[in-house]
């Protein structure tokens, strides 16, 4: 096992400094940095094989293909899905759910459906169904919350009827941190044989993202939120549904035939995989992914535990401060607030500490609004982080009140 120095020298961007002060980066929420051998696979795309995937007979173009396709493979396995053909590479979560609700949509949405969310749900898990529920004339229903985060499961039950089509709820929160019980909301789904999605966006990088044991219809993240590449993420679908499930987007590759009368459609994966897809960015998410997997999901899992105890401890203990989401089931997020000083303050002056955390509404606002607020600071923390950077965020949120008192 590396110790957190070893795994620090993986990243080069932690490194380097800030306004001259060394770099406290808790902004993992919003996208995890890289370690060298990501940048090292991307950069080796461009530099030794660049050639588009699926379509030449040369040889530049069966290596892109192969390692596009062996990428796959490792999401697969990453995931635990069943088959390759289940695994659908996509812009990221937002591209992901965008295409599930569309295509889902167009073929089992009537007047009158519903779709059930959770009040926790980012924007992205939110507009999308929406967006859908207005073409379909179909209702879009939510399961509230309580004071600590948690997703209140009595009302749950209640919402759901012969009227559901989908349940679609987050795995994590990216406002609050609190875990959702996802299996539990799935096997209650499924005994009234209504398939669920799961946005894994800030789940899959802090333990096991197991879709076989989850059981879940739809499964979808982002490769730069478990260290990856940007513009690269997934859909894993039951093969069942992803057969069933008209294209989102039609164009090159996901084609078999086309004449001006009629297109048929390719076979899976690649139906759903129209124009030239991201592969560099696909087979940097491969390598992230080996990444996590030679530091240990369990080792990042218990990491992660103890960063969030001493975090709580530390930030609970300072005046002033309220923290929003108390869950006992939390991944290492705090999102807080100070009395009397605006979020965006407290985070433009942690910055000019050389602190980066995000501030405002994450994305969420109707978890906001929940709370009656307008945003919070939320510094969002992952195994590379320390308990040094965690005392430096105490103490700047020290600093920040005590300037405020002034
Ligand atoms: N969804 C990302 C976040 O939570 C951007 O910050």
């Amino acid at each position: 096992m590396k110790t957190i120095s070893e795994i620090r020298a993986d990243f080069p961007v932690l490194s380097r400094q800030v306004y001259g002060r060394p770099l406290v980066y808790l902004d993992n929420g919003a996208t995890t940095q890289k370690p060298r051998c990501v940048i090292d696979a991307v950069n080796n795309v461009y530099t030794t094989y660049n050639s588009n995937i699926h379509r030449g007979v040369h040889a530049l173009s069966d290596i892109a293909s192969e390692e596009y396709e062996n990428a796959r493979e490792k999401v697969r396995s990453f995931i635990n899905a069943a088959k390759k053909e289940e695994i659908i590479f996509t812009p990221g979560t937002t591209g992901s759910i965008n295409s599930i609700a569309f295509s889902f949509g167009e073929r089992y949405i009537r007047p009158g459906d519903e779709i059930i969310i959770s009040h926790l749900e980012h924007h992205a898990n939110i507009v999308p169904w929406q967006m859908m529920c207005e073409r379909k004339g179909a209702r879009l229903r939510i399961i509230p919350i309580d004071d600590t985060g948690e997703i209140i499961f009595d009302e749950y039950l209640k919402l759901l009827s012969e009227k559901t089509k989908l349940v679609s709820v987050t795995q994590v929160s990216n406002a609050l941190g609190t875990v959702l019980p996802v299996r539990e909301i799935i096997d209650t789904a499924h005994s009234g044989n209504i398939p669920v999605l799961i946005d894994g966006a800030q789940g899959v990088q802090h333990g096991t993202a197991d879709v076989a044991s989850m059981d879940c219809d739809f499964y979808v993240f982002s490769g730069h939120k478990i260290y990856g590449p940007t513009g690269i993420g997934i859909i894993y679908g039951k093969e069942k549904w992803l057969t069933e499930l008209p294209p989102y987007q039609g164009g090159g590759d996901m084609v078999d035939t086309v004449t001006f009368e009629k297109t048929t459609y390719n076979e899976l994966p690649f139906k759903f995989e129209a124009g030239t897809m991201n592969f560099a960015g696909a087979i940097g998410l491969g390598s992230a992914l080996d990444y996590v997997l030679s530091i240990g999901r369990e080792n990042i899992e218990s990491m992660e535990k103890e960063l969030l105890r001493y975090a709580t401890e530390r930030l609970s203990g300072i005046r002033g401060l309220r923290v929003y989401g108390t869950s006992g089931r939390k991944i290492a997020i705090i999102s807080f607030l100070l009395s009397n000083i605006h979020q965006y303050d407290t985070g433009l002056i942690l910055d000019k500490m050389g602190i980066a955390v995000r501030t405002g509404t994450h994305c969420a606002q109707p978890v906001m609004s929940r709370y009656g607020i307008e945003g919070t600071v939320r510094a969002s923390l992952c195994f590379y982080n320390t308990m040094e950077e965690i005392d430096m965020l105490g103490t700047g949120i020290e600093k920040v009140i005590s300037m405020f008192e002034k």
